[in-house]
């Protein structure tokens, strides 16, 4: 599939790819001939946005979706950690532009009093059997959404209210994360803890590494790697690689 590509710019050193609509940012990113650490393709709203657990990622016109690509030799903090240190990056960045309350949601979504504003997915490309592009795919919530949010996600999703230019904030997290993910695993980790949300309470966590087990318990925190560490209701303290807290 070919897409017109309907501004492209340089901001802040970041190569910006402007769409108009497409079906994902990150099919694209992933699919570029020509690519370089960085490069970012944008689009106004997405047909077929996609989500963790293959779920879509309601994209309306109002948003920020992009996708940056990241050179796999680039990144210093590991693989596993490229989602969170776009968390850090895209949390600074809101913060930089006038946004306050943002706590980040384990592993991967931003909230603004407690409802989401952000949602990132991260996808690596392979050539003969080795990763050498990594696509840390962005979704923010700017504006209110034309017709509200779908019932689904009502409860739950918020906008922060951007007046400024789409293309230079997005320039802006890029450039973020591009200094992120050259720091090393503990730098990463310890920021992120920081900045999270719910630790201390009492939260239901789906364990995706456990047949989608729930388990319920205190968000104790996370570790070097960014697992998270969740006390049980009998005392005991669970690791989990990958899930979600509910
Ligand atoms: C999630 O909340 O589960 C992650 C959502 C990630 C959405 C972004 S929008 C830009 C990029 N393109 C996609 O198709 N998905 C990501």
């Amino acid at each position: 599939m070919t897409e017109y590509i309907y501004n492209k710019k340089i901001i802040y050193n970041v190569d910006i790819l402007h769409y108009k609509n497409i079906d994902s940012t990150n099919r694209v990113a992933g699919v570029l001939p020509s690519a370089t650490h960085l490069m970012t393709v944008v689009s106004d709203s997405q047909t077929t946005g996609r989500g963790r657990m293959n779920r879509q990622f309601f994209s309306y016109e109002g948003g920020l979706y992009m996708s940056v690509i990241l050179d796999s030799k680039k990144i210093k903090c590991g693989l596993g950690l490229c989602t969170s240190a776009a968390a850090l990056a895209v949390k600074d960045t809101l913060e930089k532009n006038g946004v306050r309350n943002l706590q980040i949601k384990w592993v991967n979504d931003i909230l603004l009093n407690r409802k989401k504003v952000c949602g990132i997915l991260t996808e690596a490309k392979t050539v003969n059997g080795e990763i050498n592009r990594v696509i840390v795919g962005i979704g923010i919530n700017l504006n209110k959404p034309q017709n509200n949010f779908p019932e689904e996600i009502k409860e739950k999703a918020e906008y922060i209210g951007f007046k400024g230019d789409k293309l230079t904030l997005a320039a802006e997290i890029a450039g973020n994360l591009g200094k992120y993910i050259e720091l090393n695993k503990s730098e990463i980790s310890s920021r992120y803890a920081d900045n999270m949300a719910f630790v201390g309470e009492r939260m239901t966590v789906t364990d995706y590494s456990k047949n989608n087990t729930k388990l319920t318990g205190k968000i104790v925190g996370i570790d070097n790697d960014c697992f998270l560490s969740l006390q049980l209701d009998n005392g005991q303290i669970i690791t989990l690689s990958s899930g979600e807290i509910i």
